[in-house]
């Protein structure tokens, strides 16, 4: 039964002490995220990785980058691990880093290597948390960086700085959404095309461009509609919609704000007066604000239940299977990031570290 695993989970965690630290990402179900010693963002769950005193195994109930992140940054001989690893985004499986190295090619074809007047090199790659640590490791040794969703506003900017135009991959609407709230028109975000020599791009759009951006979506937050906002905006006037940045550009627009899960839970919780939200994001967490938050009215934008379902591949089960591994001295379905990879993800993830949500 469950509570019998939730005993088996607790009695293993109390044996096992400071040996091990569970992490959470928000969108975890509510059976996992009770065990979570720290619960977060992908930001502050990366930050956590990094900073976990002597754990020597840090079980990472999220999905595989997030888990990968943390070995990268994890100390020497501290093992991760990833409870289901049938657990990964289909949106970080949509930019490989043969196609991310080939649309780089001709991008720095195009725009040669040289830097301008300022100093500024012609392309920059950034690429969201969400992705291989491959793609991490491709940023790191071309001048780039990660971003997450709760500090793409700020990665963006260093990487103006530095740079005169980003590539911007895996997910076309977080890059979109950060982009134009900065002022960047949409004339001069066009997407690269993997599927076409060019991009399939005319090249004097590309010159132009001051971000390309790659195809990717979540398939969780691209269900969400402008139409499912115009709904709660007439069915609870006054609301306050808030959606997840990698929602399509018109929701967004549609929206009061949007921000990362983080961002999501600190507006509502700095809510002083009973409010009614509307919120754009995976139901799981949805859900545990309206229990966490009963003075407000909380509910999810999407009418059909909308989870994450490679986050909801951390069953409990295998959260109690890992731990109890663990006690008897094995460690299962580690995560290891080989060194060469490691090594310039590490840079373009510290790099990210420094920019603050
Ligand atoms: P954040 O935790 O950065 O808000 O990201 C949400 C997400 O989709 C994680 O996969
Ligand atoms: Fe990936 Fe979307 Fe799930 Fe986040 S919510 S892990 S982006 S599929």
């Amino acid at each position: 039964s469950n509570e019998e695993l939730h005993d088996r989970i607790r009695v293993a965690k109390q044996v096992l002490g400071d040996r091990v630290v569970v992490l959470g990402h928000f969108y975890q179900r509510d059976e996992v995220v009770q065990h979570a010693d720290f619960l977060g963002d992908s930001f502050q769950l990366a930050n956590a990785a990094q900073t976990v005193p002597n754990a020597e195994a840090i079980v990472f109930c999220g999905v595989h980058f997030m888990a990968e992140t943390a070995d990268i940054l994890a100390r020497p001989g501290q093992s991760v691990i990833l409870p289901n690893l049938a657990a990964g985004c289909s949106m970080a499986d949509m930019a490989d880093i043969d196609s991310v190295e080939e649309a780089w090619e001709q991008l720095t074809a195009i725009y040669g290597t040289e830097p301008d007047e300022t100093g500024r090199v012609p392309i920059i790659p950034v690429t969201y948390m969400n992705s291989s640590a491959a793609l991490k490791g491709f940023c790191g040794r071309n001048g780039g960086i990660v971003c997450t969703s709760s500090n793409a506003a700020t990665v963006l900017e260093w990487a103006f700085e530095r740079g005169q135009r980003v590539l911007f991959f895996p997910d076309q609407h977080l890059g979109r959404n950060t982009a134009k709230a900065m002022g960047v028109p949409l004339e001069q975000m066009p997407m690269w095309n993997p599927n076409k020599p060019l991009g399939g791009n005319e090249v004097a759009e590309i010159e132009d461009a001051r971000v390309i951006l790659w195809h990717g979506f979540c398939s969780v937050h691209r269900r969400f509609s402008v139409a499912q906002v115009e709904k709660a905006r007439a069915e609870y006037p006054g609301v306050r919609v808030i959606v997840h940045p990698e929602c399509p550009m018109p929701v967004v627009d549609a929206a009061d704000e949007a921000g990362s899960t983080d961002y999501i839970r600190k507006a509502i919780a700095a809510a002083t007066e009973p409010t009614t939200f509307a919120i754009g994001t995976e139901i799981n967490m949805v859900n545990r604000l309206a229990a966490e938050f009963p003075q407000h009215t909380i509910f999810c934008l999407d009418p059909v239940v909308c989870p994450c379902s490679t986050m909801y591949r951390i069953h409990p089960g295998y959260l109690a299977w890992v731990l109890e591994e663990l006690v008897a001295g094995r460690v299962v379905n580690q995560i290891t990031v080989p060194d060469d990879v490691a090594e310039p993800a590490r840079v373009a993830l510290e790099r990210m570290l420094a920019a603050r949500p």
